[in-house]
């Protein structure tokens, strides 16, 4: 069993201080190189949206990525305490940004990497994203399976 805290502001550069953080944890558990590269995007997508959506109008917001290593997997918590959502339902429907420019798909892609997504949020508190990613699982038995 291992855990680790990570606490940073909300500047652009810590999606990568936070992807590498959770990705050395991971390499201390069974996961394949590909596991842990997905991994990497599902962290990167929950980061990055808690430094721009959580946080439009600040570079000093708060934010703390959490990582559990136990005998089951990785858990990962990305909480910020920034607008929050106001609609969750459709926040993580396909292809929905509340910025045209964007793509819409992080929630998506951190659903399809990770085993596990639950999303907590209120107006005005922020949010938290806790996603899961079992050692032994789809990607692996699908790979057998091949
Ligand atoms: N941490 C967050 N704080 C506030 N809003 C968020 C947060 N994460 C996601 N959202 C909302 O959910 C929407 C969908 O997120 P996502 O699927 O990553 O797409 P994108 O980031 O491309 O807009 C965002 O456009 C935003 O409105
Ligand atoms: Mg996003």
């Amino acid at each position: 069993m291992n855990r680790m805290s990570l606490r940073f502001i909300s500047v652009a550069d810590n999606v990568g201080l936070a992807r590498v953080a959770v990705a050395a944890l991971a390499s201390q558990a069974s996961f394949s190189l590909q596991d842990i590269d997905e991994i990497k995007v599902a962290v990167s997508e929950a980061v990055s949206n808690a430094i721009v959506h959580g946080y439009p109008e600040k570079s000093d917001g708060e934010i703390q990525v959490t990582g559990v290593l136990d005998g089951v997997g990785l858990t990962v918590t990305i909480e910020d305490w920034g607008v929050g959502i106001e609609d969750l339902e459709q926040a993580r429907q396909p292809a929905y940004s509340k910025d045209p420019e964007r793509m819409g798909l992080g929630f998506v892609f951190m659903e399809s990497f990770m085993h596990g997504l639950h999303v907590e949020s209120s107006v005005g508190q922020g949010t938290r994203v806790e996603m899961q990613r079992l050692v032994t699982m789809a990607g692996e038995l699908s790979r057998d399976a091949q």
